[in-house]
């Protein structure tokens, strides 16, 4: 039975914690989270267990990247049972800030990223969301000042994004991307997975059967434009509403045509009743 781990709520205890864990010139490893942790979080934590000899996970849910038309209100908050999983996965450190603490009354700067963060994906319906993510990645990795920081390539686009930052602004921290978890059906975890219907649920698996059988194609020698064409129809026939469904760069997410032109990636966005779905596929 592993030992749970420190929890630290203000910058003092974050600090004393921190320098407990450096002591013998340990390394460490940050993965941020936004909490309502699933197997896709603790695939980040094994992965970082793997690179450092020691891994902090903050659980923060982050109002600045959230819309006023969004679900920060309704977010699943499960501090519980994450504990719990922390505990089991050997995690050392939980950072778990207020909100209060993050952003003071008088908080007036914020992280403005480009590049990938706005190449046309996420950034495209989601305005506010890079600019959120950026500044709360900033504020975790110069408050934890880890040696690496794990990000989900279920987020494809975020995680390009935050590799970007951390190299403009010498962050000093290496960026480390970990493939996608899925259930057995293949729906990429997510936390907002528990809000879909049952439905809804069974629908959600259109998704990534397009990714696969368009991903396949593609790699068999078919026109990028009627292959994503005819998966677009698959996902809208299927009852969702389609943000987009994208072949771009797996590097620099510029919109790819061919698979001439380097590693390309397959990125969607879709909505089903009220939840919004991403996940994205290797080419
Ligand atoms: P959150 O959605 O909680 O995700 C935390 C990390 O887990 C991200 O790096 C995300 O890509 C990764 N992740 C989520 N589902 C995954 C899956 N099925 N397989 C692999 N990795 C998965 O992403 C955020 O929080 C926030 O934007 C954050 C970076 C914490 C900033 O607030």
């Amino acid at each position: 039975m592993s030992r749970p781990p420190l929890i630290a709520r203000t910058l003092p205890a974050l600090s004393k914690a921190l320098d407990r864990l450096r002591a013998r010139q340990s390394s460490i490893a940050l993965v941020p989270t936004m909490g309502a942790l699933h197997d896709g979080h603790i695939s980040l934590v094994r992965l970082a267990r793997r690179r450092a000899d020691r891994v902090v996970v903050s659980i923060f849910v982050n109002p600045t990247q959230f819309a006023p038309h969004e679900d920060l209100a309704s977010y699943p908050r499960t501090w519980k049972t994450d504990l719990a999983k922390l505990t089991h996965a050997g995690v050392d450190l939980v950072w778990n800030p207020d909100a209060s603490l993050m952003y003071p009354a008088d908080f007036a700067t914020r992280v403005e990223v480009a590049g990938p963060a706005v190449c046309g994906l996420e950034d495209r319906f989601r305005p506010h969301f890079f600019g959120g993510v950026a500044t709360v990645v900033a504020k975790l990795l110069t408050q934890t000042r880890p040696d690496f920081a794990v990000f989900g390539e279920k987020d494809f686009q975020q995680l390009k994004v935050v590799t970007r930052m951390a190299r403009d602004l010498d962050l000093g921290v290496k960026v480390v991307g970990a493939p996608i978890v899925r259930e057995r059906d293949g729906l990429a975890m997510s936390s907002r997975n528990v809000y879909l219907s049952a439905a809804d649920r069974a629908t959600a698996t259109v998704l990534h059967r397009v990714l696969k059988d368009s991903a396949a194609r593609l790699r068999a020698g078919a026109a990028f434009e009627t292959t994503l064409a005819a998966g677009a129809d698959i996902i809208a026939r299927a009852g969702f509403a389609l943000d987009y469904l994208e072949a771009r760069h797996a590097d620099t997410l510029a919109p790819a045509a061919t698979l001439g032109e380097g590693p390309v990636r397959l990125l969607v966005a879709a909505r089903i009743g009220t939840t919004r779905l991403i996940d994205n596929m290797k080419v």
